[in-house]
């Protein structure tokens, strides 16, 4: 492969977390200097779940915000908002037509919303998100998708939605592959199961000192004695500690864990020190950047310039290829 092109989108619809961090962000972040990257703040998928006009404008902003915090460079990688390319909604439709029902029924966010025998129905918005995933990738040429693990199955469908298309139109789309790291595959929430902004689980990135302390003084825990052996191998507190600390920290922990003598609170407290330090200098930054009050805009808008193009070219072969133009 050539200079891979490499694309990921992350929806606005809360405050970022350390999941998202480390599942996404740091990985596109450091394919940037691999590639051309391109990251988008899915604000169509947002809604599906959010149905508030500022909220939706307010997340997207603090998306923007975050990504370029935590190390996104404008002039490495095109940062953009997923509406401001609206082709993205032509290509859906025109994968719609080649999209079979029974692979979207099969599609986790949707069997989740029938499982949970919710009051509300499900909206065709839910039900057709990984159609718009698809189109998202495959408008933009792309290569690469780094995402965490529970985005595996969506870019699974795009390969085989790429491959209907090629099959039945000739060749016109590039069929990508999802870039998943093991060791942040899936990062655990403050109740142990995955962290995620529709639990209500998450520690975000730059949540205020005493709130995040709060959060991670409340990490779900057993009941085990303070003076009693515990299993540092089960315990989301060393899992996530792991991520913030040095392998020489991470082993005191787990020796400490095994020995018994340390109470839980004492372990958080730990934890609490490391991410709190690990994100200070992406804190400055973000400071920094907000008080420039045009710079966000500025980033977007040159970033919807260069995706536009990209998108344009993708949809005039599209077009040309099922008959519509
Ligand atoms: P979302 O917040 O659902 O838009 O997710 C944005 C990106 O973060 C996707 O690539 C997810 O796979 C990733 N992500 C979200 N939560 C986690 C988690 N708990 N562990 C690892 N990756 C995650
Ligand atoms: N569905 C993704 C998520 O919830 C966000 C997303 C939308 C995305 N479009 C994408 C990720 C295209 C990668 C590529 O995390």
């Amino acid at each position: 492969m050539a200079t891979p092109r490499i694309l990921s989108g992350i929806k606005p619809t809360g405050q970022l977390h350390i999941g998202n961090y480390f599942g996404m962000m740091r990985p596109a972040i450091d394919w940037q200097e691999r590639g051309e990257a391109y990251y988008f703040i899915a604000d169509y998928h947002a809604l599906t779940s959010v149905h508030d006009p500022q909220a939706i404008r307010e997340y997207s902003r603090g998306v923007a915000l975050d990504f370029l915090a935590c190390g996104l460079d404008p002039a490495k990688a095109v940062l953009f908002r997923q509406s401001d390319v609206p082709q993205v909604t032509e290509l859906t439709w025109i994968l719609s037509c080649v999209a079979p029902m029974p692979m979207l029924e099969n599609c986790h966010a949707y069997k989740d919303h029938l499982a949970r025998k919710q009051e509300e129905p499900a909206l065709h918005g839910l039900f057709a998100y990984p159609v718009l995933m698809a189109a998202d990738i495959l408008l933009y040429d792309s290569n690469i998708v780094p995402v965490g693990r529970d985005q595996k199955q969506h870019v699974e469908v795009t390969r085989d939605l790429a491959e209907k298309m090629n099959r039945i139109f000739g060749k016109i789309l590039i069929v990508p592959e999802a870039s998943i790291r093991a060791e942040v595959e899936t990062i655990p929430g403050l109740d142990g199961r995955k962290m995620s902004k529709s639990y209500g689980n998450t520690a975000p990135l730059f949540d205020e000192e005493k709130s995040l302390k709060k959060k991670i003084m409340g990490i779900v825990t057993d009941s085990t004695p303070v003076e009693a052996p515990k299993d540092p191998a089960s315990s989301s507190i060393v899992q996530l500690y792991r991520l913030f600390a040095s392998p020489a920290e991470v082993a005191v922990m787990e020796e400490q864990f095994r020995g018994g003598g340390v109470g839980y609170g004492d372990f958080k407290k730990r934890l609490f020190g490391a991410i709190w330090d690990y994100f200070a200098p992406m804190r400055t930054r973000r400071a920094e950047l907000e008080s420039d009050g045009g710079y966000v805009n500025r980033v977007l808008r040159e970033g919807a310039e260069r995706a536009g193009a990209v998108a344009e070219k993708t949809m005039a072969r599209v077009r040309s290829a099922v008959g519509l133009r």
